[in-house]
């Protein structure tokens, strides 16, 4: 029996995100939510890192309140959100209690899914956290980043199918950063972790290289269970295929998305009224819109390559900006081929400008690399070469560990770090993330 294409919508996560630097304010989400409830998604994206980030830094919003009001509105959708592992929503590695509470703390206001991935792919940074998402009840969705190399072959992620199942993920996601996974590709790849996996297979694509909706298509013939769009007006480009363009593609096929078609009208023509405020004031980054297929041979991320041009304008070196896209696969290549997903795109990308606007590589190495070589982030997928090790950390050891199994719970700690500043638990999770601007975003919150 053919069952329908489930749809995940991410206009208030990905969506805006990837086109407006996730600038979207509470006020302008709540208004809609309710109609979004009634067209038939499967869930709803509406939170992770950098939705978590902007509020407490750009927005002074309570990212936890923000929750709690979408939650009140969407009875009967599910809500998701996108979590990075050990580094949940934050920079570092948290010991293993903060990733517990944090975890417990994202169910109890409201979320349903919780999408772990880890940069790396590496398994042993998302253990805790989906032990935990089980523990407190939630859906644990884990992610497979999807990167090219010749290491990451269908057999590979195959593999990784496998041993999400057997940790108990309740559905996969490829995850696909960059909009680089090839239609026949991903065709191929969808039908064989089918075969060796039984949980529900979701695919998050974007449409910054202009085959998201090709790609799409090719995975539903394959027997893709979920798909992840965002509604029109905060669609295509560095974001994903529009929600609207996939419903008519397959109404009235075997795949039908079966969703609320005047309802998916209004909230286009609300977003366009969003969109256009952001428009207006500049906030949309226009290059975000162009479709940019030379991605598929470099890989970055929907979004980064604006970083890079904007990096490179500050040093003057906008002249290098070739240069620095022919430097990026060979620092990847000899950092163990990391996927380029936040962290490690930025990491890269750094280490890439500097290689060449210094004219010498390595002269300069952000600490991040220094760590990343050290084994702080965890496994690379091929193991960085010692001539590669010596020229980065020179002696230092490389740790072969799970990261996290050096840090020592930290909660009470950080609570009584900033007692009575924090009114509830929450509060000490907001300043784990962002310890240098909470005192900050409190007086402002307090203020309103
Ligand atoms: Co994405």
């Amino acid at each position: 029996m053919a069952k329908k294409l489930l749809i995940t919508e991410t206009v208030l996560r990905d969506g805006h995100q990837s086109l407006i630097s996730t600038r979207l304010k509470t006020s302008e989400m709540l208004p809609i939510l309710e109609k979004m409830d009634q067209v038939g998604y499967h869930a709803l994206e509406v939170w992770g890192g950098a939705t978590f980030d902007v509020c407490v830094r750009y927005l002074n919003e309570d990212p936890w309140e923000r929750l709690r009001e979408i939650r009140k509105r969407v009875k009967n959708t599910k809500l998701q959100m996108l979590l990075r592992g050990q580094n949940l929503l934050g920079y570092r590695h948290y010991a293993d209690d903060i990733v517990e509470k944090f975890v417990q703390k994202s169910i109890e206001n409201g979320i349903d899914i919780v999408r772990i991935f880890d940069a790396l792919n590496d398994l042993r940074n998302i253990r805790v956290a989906a032990e935990s998402v089980k523990k407190y009840g939630g859906h644990c969705q884990i992610a497979i980043c999807y990167t090219i190399s010749p290491v990451h072959t269908i057999e590979y992620y195959c593999n990784l199918a496998s041993e999400i199942e057997k940790m108990g993920a309740d559905s996969i996601v490829i995850k696909d950063m960059g909009g680089i996974l090839l239609p026949e590709v991903g065709y191929n790849l969808i039908k064989e972790i089918k075969k060796v996996t039984s949980i529900p297979l979701e695919l998050h694509t974007h449409s910054t290289t202009g085959i998201g909706e090709m790609l799409y298509l090719r995975a539903i013939a394959a027997g893709i269970d979920i798909i992840d769009t965002a509604i029109s007006p905060f669609s295509g480009g560095a974001s994903q295929p529009a929600t609207e363009s996939i419903f008519y593609c397959l109404k009235g096929e075997e795949k039908d998305t079966e969703l609320n078609l005047n309802h998916l009208k209004e909230i286009a023509e609300y977003f366009k009224i969003i969109r256009k405020k952001y428009v207006d004031e500049g906030g949309l980054n226009y290059q975000a819109l162009f479709t940019e297929p030379s991605i598929i041979e470099c890989q970055l991320p929907g979004g980064m390559l604006s970083n890079l041009v904007s990096q490179l304008k500050i040093q003057d070196s906008l002249h290098r900006y070739e240069d620095v896209l022919k430097e990026i696969p060979r620092v990847r290549e000899e950092m163990g081929y990391p996927p380029l997903v936040t962290p490690l795109s930025q990491l890269i990308i750094a280490q890439s400008v500097f290689n060449v606007i210094f004219e010498e590589r390595y002269k300069i190495i952000p600490n991040e690399v220094k760590n990343l070589v050290m084994g702080l982030y965890g496994k690379t997928p091929v193991p960085i070469s010692e001539e590669m090790i010596k020229k980065i950390i020179g002696d230092k050891k490389v740790l072969l560990e799970r990261p996290a199994d050096f840090i020592l719970d930290e909660f009470e700690k950080l609570k009584m770090e900033i007692g009575d500043l924090a009114k509830k638990e929450e509060d000490v999770l907001t300043y784990a993330m962002f310890p240098e601007i909470f005192k900050k975003y409190l007086e402002n919150i307090n203020k309103e």
